[in-house]
């Protein structure tokens, strides 16, 4: 059975952020950003919205791409790092939200930026076993309010968004493997540090400014060059793929720079590479649906089209996804 994409669709909120917002209380510039980073606006969710608003905007645009009702969905899967609340799962927001409360099973899946790969991961597992026909796989994030405005080294790289898929049977093409890794031992370079029954919220914790992101970005840097390229080749080796036949690489928007050296280090050149971090940041499990999503509404992507989509974050995970459009 091949199980693909029958509808996507995703939302960028439309308040703009641009680096000069940022050197107004941060010792930073747009200089920095831009050559550091790649970087030149992003994106912040209103005030009012909070992960499951963005994520059932994206996830009725790819219903409706897909030509289906709500009720036809018989799982709902959000890959976040920012849902509205511990619990309940956002994904059982967005169930209600698009109007499909109580008929279908809806969690939320914690893999870091990977999130989104992971969840399509695991619809498809579901669709290949022949337990459901429908499921919306969702990456969505409002992950901006989990950093602190007053470290530069966070702040500036992340934007919020959501992008959502429906996984189906398909005639032709699909998902034709994937690959996921996680390393916990390296844990500690990403963290979002309290809310959880390690710690709490406390007094302690306002003071240490817990509910904050904590990044060690050299290291999560060099992972993710190296992640890129090494979880990629095992895909492409595992699958008899060539290089040269790929049509177009997604990797996580976490940096330009690690873009550039995935790609070189894997041996794709850039004109294959969707980059979309130059306008959106890096909005964590969005970034890879989103920027699928973008090249799909610009008419780029063509039936046959090979896609490799490759992730990596907090975990630390990684995981890559090769499909025939
Ligand atoms: O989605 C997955 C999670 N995120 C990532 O994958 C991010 C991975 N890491 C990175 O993208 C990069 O490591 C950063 C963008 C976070 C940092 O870039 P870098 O080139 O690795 O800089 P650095 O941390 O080595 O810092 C170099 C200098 C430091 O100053 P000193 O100590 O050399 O004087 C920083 O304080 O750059 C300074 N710096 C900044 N300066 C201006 C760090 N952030 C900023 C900033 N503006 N925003």
């Amino acid at each position: 059975m091949r199980v693909g994409i029958l509808g996507l669709g995703s939302y960028i909120p439309e308040k703009i952020v641009t680096n000069y917002d940022f050197e107004k209380f941060l010792d930073t510039s747009d200089e920095w950003i831009r050559t550091r980073t790649g970087i030149i606006e992003r994106r912040f969710a209103d005030e009012t919205q909070a992960t499951s608003d963005l994520a059932t905007i994206a996830a009725k645009r790819a219903l409706e791409d897909a030509n289906l009702r709500p009720e036809d969905i018989d799982l709902i899967i959000v890959g976040t790092n920012s849902p509205d609340t511990l619990y309940p799962a956002t994904a059982c927001l967005v169930q209600d939200k698009i109007g499909a409360s109580g008929k279908c099973g809806a969690f939320d899946l914690q893999a870091g930026c990977t999130g989104w790969v992971y969840a399509a991961v695991t619809g498809l597992q579901f669709i290949k076993t022949g337990a459901y026909k429908h499921v919306l796989v969702i990456g969505a994030e409002v992950i901006t309010r989990l950093m602190d405005p007053t470290d530069k080294g966070t702040y500036v790289l992340f934007g919020d968004g959501a992008g959502a898929a429906v996984l189906g049977e398909v005639e032709e093409g699909g998902i034709i493997d994937f690959e996921l890794y996680a390393d916990g031992s390296i844990s500690e370079h990403l963290v979002y540090p309290a809310g959880g029954s390690r710690k709490p919220f406390s007094e302690e914790v306002l003071k240490e400014r817990g509910y904050y992101t904590k990044m060690n970005g050299n290291e999560v840097f060099k992972f993710s060059v190296r992640e890129i390229s090494r979880i990629s080749k095992k895909l492409l080796d595992k699958t008899n793929t060539r290089l040269e036949d790929i049509d177009w690489f997604i990797p996580h928007q976490a940096n330009v720079r690690i873009i550039q050296a995935g790609a070189e280090k894997l041996g794709i050149p850039m004109e294959k590479v969707v980059v979309t971090i130059d306008k959106f940041g890096n909005s964590s499990a969005a970034t890879v649906p989103v920027s699928l999503d973008i090249i799909y509404k610009e008419g780029k992507l063509k039936k046959g089209d090979l896609v490799l989509m490759v992730s990596f974050g907090a975990g630390m995970t990684s995981g890559a996804m090769l499909m025939r459009w």
